[in-house]
């Protein structure tokens, strides 16, 4: 294991700093401090060539000035949209900023993407710790509270990425965080995610309205473009007739209720690469997200946007939990520890999709 740093560029006079994490394995996972992303995380193929599976930016200034996507970012205190950006926080009425028409989106404009966290780091039994703190107080943000958000990120020689959050606030606020990186198990962004396989653990999904807010349903994902109970070929169903995946431009941006257990929740693969991943989460649900609009343009790594350039997976309690029932925990009160964890793990050239 080798952890080194060097410069993610300079924003408004801020500097932002990249950290190298290098296992023994030959995977190069590279996070930043501007919003504790993950920016690459490079793999080796069949020649010893490094190729990225994720997207991410290449420097600080393409953060800010392009990022509507969240690129690998940490999205916080609250991922996914809040209906008109209210909430009643036990009797007392709280406004956040808008910026999704009339909804609030992935933590509004003090949302933890676009903050420079401080960071630390340590090789411990033979795994990269890289540990990201934030102090995101009632000055700062329209959420109610004094919040501290940790995030630690453990990379192993398993081709694995684990990501633990710890937050606590001083008030009774809402908390559900998640990390927003796009797979494109192709490793190369100019060829879309379409032709991957999919599976999605999850007997139900959540439909959305036109805002793109949970209607508040939850249908089973039997004969519908969202039953991936066993793996499908994303093409047919990103491109079918139905609804749901119209009204998100020919993709999927829905959550899934997860079934529990310890198991693998969900799994990609690429016929191109023969590369697949592995999500596990203790989150409730799962947020796939197929990168269906291209409403910025801009050059990532050299190469043009495209649609479905990449896929989501974002492990949370479902959107808008906090107007619906059921849908996960939202609420933390003041001096209430919210602790997840996540993980992604990297296979190359093999199928490894359990059958059971
Ligand atoms: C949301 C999408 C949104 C995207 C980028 C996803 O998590 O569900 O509706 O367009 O993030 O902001």
């Amino acid at each position: 294991m080798d952890i080194t740093t060097r410069s993610f560029g300079k924003y408004k006079g801020v500097e932002y700093t990249e950290i190298i994490v290098k296992n023994d394995v030959g995977d190069c996972l590279i996070f930043s401090d501007l919003g504790a992303r993950i920016n690459q995380w490079l793999a080796n193929d069949t020649i010893n060539q490094p190729r990225s599976i994720v997207i991410g930016y290449d420097n600080a200034e393409q953060v800010f000035e392009l990022d509507s996507y969240y690129y690998g970012a940490t999205v916080g205190p609250v991922a996914g949209r809040i209906k008109d950006g209210r909430f009643d926080n036990n009797g007392e009425m709280v406004q956040l900023d808008c910026n999704d028409g009339k909804n609030h989106l992935h933590g509004g404009r003090s949302s933890w993407a676009f903050r420079k966290w401080d960071y630390s780091y340590k090789v411990e039994n033979g795994e990269a710790i890289v540990m990201f703190t934030l102090v995101d107080d009632d000055k700062d943000s329209p959420y109610p509270g004094n919040v501290k958000a940790e995030v630690t990120y453990r990379v192993t020689n398993i081709h694995e990425w684990f990501i633990t959050y710890r937050i606590v606030s001083d008030a009774r606020t809402l908390i559900n965080p998640t990390n927003h990186v796009y797979f494109n198990l192709n490793a190369a962004l100019d060829r879309p995610i379409d032709n991957h396989s999919l599976y999605v653990n999850a007997e139900r999904y959540l439909p959305v309205d036109e805002e793109h807010l949970p209607t508040g349903e939850k249908l089973p994902v039997e004969g519908t473009p969202f039953d991936y109970r066993t793996d499908q070929i994303l093409a047919p169903w990103l491109n079918a007739n139905h609804p749901q995946t119209k009204g998100a431009n020919n993709g999927l941006d829905h959550a899934f209720e997860l079934a529990s257990g310890d198991g693998v929740k969900a799994w990609l693969y690429s016929p191109t690469t023969h590369w697949s991943i592995e999500v596990f989460t203790d989150q409730p649900y799962l947020v796939v997200y197929t990168h269906n609009y291209v409403d910025q343009e801009g050059k990532i790594a050299g190469i043009p946007r495209l649609k479905h350039a990449g896929i989501t997976f974002e492990t949370q309690a479902a959107p808008d939990a906090i107007h619906h029932k059921d849908f996960g925990k939202v609420v933390y009160e003041a001096g209430e520890v919210y602790e997840s964890t996540t993980c992604y793990r990297l296979y190359r050239n093999v199928k490894v999709l359990d059958e059971d």
